[in-house]
């Protein structure tokens, strides 16, 4: 390779998807370019709790059917005008005095969402404007229960360039408006969730510590699998009432071919990034899955051999709450004691696209 240096690990396959690197780095890169380490995280979610007993109410469903199918308890519903932005903002200010930082040193925003305050422009410059930034950066990503793997790829290329050094990544959703509360769309409005966390990151002077490795993948052969057919500009006018009464602006979704999806290549997602770190699913501290299913994460670890004493859940409390659903249980776990200094620690998410992704990070 003459002057340049592999990254890490073996280059081949994995499962279907295949791994497109290795990245080239020149040695006077090397000097310049710094891991990305999580400086500090922040989460909320919204007060008011749904029980699977109150969804009883509204549609034809029962905690023990819940329970049993998905593991979730309970979730929460933002307020009527509270948007993914108002969350973000807390969550924001929380991880912002976690690291002991002002919003004015932020260099760039990343949020994901599928679920904006508005058609456009997007969350990122809302939230911006709530913290009392102005002129940086507000990017926003579209890609699902993946969206916090997504945004963490593109912030940790960033930052390793040197181009930020203070990246805020959001994840943030609302779906108690998306969804619709009777028989029709009980497949899914039983299992979503609001609530919001972000990650502050930036470059670590540790050459041991920080993001290791993070691969996102896509297959868009599976687009309407899991899917909201409506607002959609593809139709003139892009939604309609017949649109609405027909359900085409709820969430649709293959149940069964999702679960299948997802118990696969979730762990194919995160022996990938070990792979390229060089490590092994035993040397693993902790895994901090997206909450999709608990029955998902179960069979994920039971898959890969993964004691359930290092598979955070916390899909009991909050549902799936897609974008968000990874850094609320990172901030969670760490709030815990679930994970400390030095500790390995990987990322597995899956969801609508179909899109998924592993990160593995040495904290
Ligand atoms: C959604 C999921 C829980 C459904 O479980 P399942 O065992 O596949 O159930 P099915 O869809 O086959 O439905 C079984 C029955 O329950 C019914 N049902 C569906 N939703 C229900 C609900 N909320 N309450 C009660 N019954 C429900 C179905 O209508 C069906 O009834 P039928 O047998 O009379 O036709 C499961 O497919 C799953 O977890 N999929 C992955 C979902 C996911 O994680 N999505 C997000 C990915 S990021």
């Amino acid at each position: 390779m003459g002057r340049f240096r592999r990254e890490a690990g073996p280059v081949r396959p994995v499962g279907a998807a295949t791994y497109i690197g290795p990245i080239l780095r020149t040695p006077e890169a090397e000097q310049t370019m710094h891991r990305t380490e999580f400086i500090s995280t922040g989460m909320y979610v919204p007060e008011r709790v749904v029980t699977n007993h109150e969804l009883e109410g509204y549609m034809d469903t029962s905690d023990e059917w819940i329970r049993q199918r998905s593991g979730i308890e309970e979730r929460r519903w933002a307020a009527e005008g509270e948007g993914g932005s108002d969350m973000a903002k807390i969550a924001t200010e929380r991880a912002l005095e976690a690291a002991g930082m002002e919003a004015s040193e932020l260099d760039c925003l990343i949020v994901a969402t599928l679920s904006p305050d508005h058609f456009f422009p997007g969350t990122g410059v809302f939230l911006q404007r709530k913290l009392g930034v102005t002129d940086i950066p507000c990017l926003d990503i579209r890609n699902q229960c993946t969206g916090f793997l997504y945004g963490l790829e593109v912030a940790d290329a960033f930052i390793q360039t040197g181009k930020y050094r203070r990246v805020l990544l959001v994840g943030t959703e609302v779906h108690s408006s998306g969804i619709v509360l009777s028989t029709d769309g009980r497949d899914t409005a039983v299992l979503f969730g609001d609530g919001a966390a972000v990650a502050i990151l930036g470059p670590t002077e540790d050459p041991d510590r920080g993001v290791l490795a993070v691969r996102t993948h896509a297959d868009g052969r599976h687009a309407e699998k899991l899917w909201a057919p409506a607002p959609a500009c593809v139709n003139k006018p892009f939604v309609t009432s017949e649109m609405i009464d027909a359900g085409l602006t709820r969430p649709h979704m293959e149940g069964r071919d999702v679960f299948k999806h997802a118990v696969t290549k979730m762990p194919a997602a995160l022996i990938e990034v070990l792979e390229v770190a060089g490590h092994t699913v035993q040397e693993l501290d902790m895994v901090i899955p997206h909450q999709a299913n608990m029955r998902i994460a179960q069979a994920v670890a039971k898959g890969l051999g993964i004691p359930d004493d290092k598979m955070y859940i916390n899909i009991q409390r909050y549902g799936n709450t897609t974008a968000a659903s990874i850094p609320i249980a990172l901030h969670e776990c760490i709030e815990e004691g679930g994970i400390r200094r030095g500790d390995l620690v990987g990322f597995t998410a899956f969801g609508s696209g179909f899109t998924w992704g592993g990160a593995v990070v040495r904290w």
